[in-house]
């Protein structure tokens, strides 16, 4: 029988702002989760990063399965009568629709999934970010699976030198799921060409093309394309399962260390390194730095083992000073060029404003009568 992993995670309240759930917050999601218990699950890891809560499970249902997308969306609606009563800013925040229809996808809720087939040993890896969006996965995904500076496995191992199919999501477009498939190492440059852009284009999943099992799935909503306007960061979840016919963990892990520029941080508006953290990490300096953690696991027959900190080891901490050295720098400028997102991907209405009240004043030098007003930003 196949296992299904399925993880949901939402932010639905934090204490102090954009920082981290209350402990009855986590309490009561856990006990909406639990009192389901193996009617729909067959194990369950519930933990937070920044301000997000993640719940992942374990099960028989296959992917996009109602009854497991509901049990997540009841447990968050149960989380956000506690956010209320205990005053927790944003409150219900990525709940974005008022009733449940199907599967959370287009609710607000952000959701990675993968149905397999055990190996006699499975081992995953299970990562959720906060203050970003999807496309903060691309570059560490691009080096791991396709970049042999990265990944010795894709020389060393057989297997591995098959190479990867890719399927990438334009995120932009949202009448439907608008997709292309790549293979690499062939079409490198091709994907390279895309996955440079990660406001539009994300990786979706990844599949191992000498197996053909999936090794990969990345949470794809943008926040701002199911709301229309700005209610929160997307705060992407993702699953890769590494090993033999997978990249080993460490290859998974270790382009990471970059601490690349990713969209996020205060308002959702800027330009800040991904940090690496330990897993229940709140959110600091200027809302951020956009934080990424991550749990190892084995599951064998849907049961998983404890969770390790794959982040908490003291590698991290060199690279964390590293990162922390990154943010303030990119601080230093603050809203000036590339420290804040380009115009259409600015979480507030308030620079279009503004710009929309200068644009009558624009005249040209010379001539007599002002300008007919024209757009300056769509
Ligand atoms: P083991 O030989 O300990 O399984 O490790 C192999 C590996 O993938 C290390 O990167
Ligand atoms: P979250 O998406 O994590 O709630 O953060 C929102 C924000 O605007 C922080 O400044
Ligand atoms: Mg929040
Ligand atoms: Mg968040």
């Amino acid at each position: 029988m196949k296992t299904t992993l399925t993880v949901i995670k939402a932010d639905v309240g934090s204490i102090g702002g954009h920082i981290m759930p209350s402990k009855r917050l986590l309490t009561r999601v856990t006990e909406v989760v639990d009192s389901a218990g193996k009617a729909v699950f067959q194990d369950r890891y519930i933990s937070f990063t920044g301000d997000d809560i993640a719940i992942l499970m374990t099960h028989t249902l296959g992917t996009g399965h109602e009854r497991v997308h509901k049990l997540a969306w009841d447990a968050f609606v149960a989380g956000t009568e506690v956010a209320k009563e205990e005053g927790l800013y944003g409150a219900g925040q990525d709940l974005l629709k008022d009733s449940f229809s199907g599967n959370v996808h287009g609710l607000g809720p952000a959701c990675a999934e993968m149905e397999i087939e055990e190996r006699p040993n499975e081992p995953f890896l299970f990562f959720a970010a906060d203050k970003t969006d999807p496309g903060a996965y691309n570059l560490p995904l691009f080096l791991t699976f396709a970049d042999i500076m990265t990944t010795p496995g894709l020389i060393l191992s057989p297997k591995l030198s098959q190479g990867f199919r890719w399927v990438v999501m334009d995120v932009n477009y949202t009448d439907g799921d608008r997709i292309i498939e790549l293979v690499t190492p062939e079409e490198i440059y091709d994907l390279a060409a895309l996955l440079r852009d990660n406001e539009r284009f994300v990786v979706e999943s990844i599949w191992s093309r000498s197996s053909g099992e999936q090794c990969a799935a990345v949470a794809t909503s943008r926040l701002h394309n199911i709301a229309g306007k700005y209610t929160g960061k997307d705060d992407p979840v993702a699953l890769v399962r590494t090993q033999m016919d997978f990249p080993a963990t460490g290859e998974v892990l270790a382009p990471y260390s970059i601490g690349h520029h990713v969209a996020g941080g205060m308002r959702g508006s800027h330009n800040m390194p991904l940090m690496p953290v330990a897993l229940n990490t709140s959110t600091s300096y200027f809302d951020g730095p956009p934080l990424v953690s991550c749990a190892a696991f084995c599951v064998h027959k849907g049961k998983l083992t404890e969770p390790v900190d794959t982040f908490a080891h003291p590698f991290w901490d060199e690279v964390r000073s590293q990162v922390s050295r990154k943010a303030i720098d990119m601080r230093r400028q603050g809203f000036n060029g590339a420290a804040m997102l380009p115009m259409g991907e600015l979480e507030y209405t308030g620079v279009m404003d503004k710009l929309r009240k200068l644009e009558a004043r624009f005249r040209l030098r010379g001539a007599e009568e002002l300008l007919p007003a024209g757009i300056l930003y769509e």
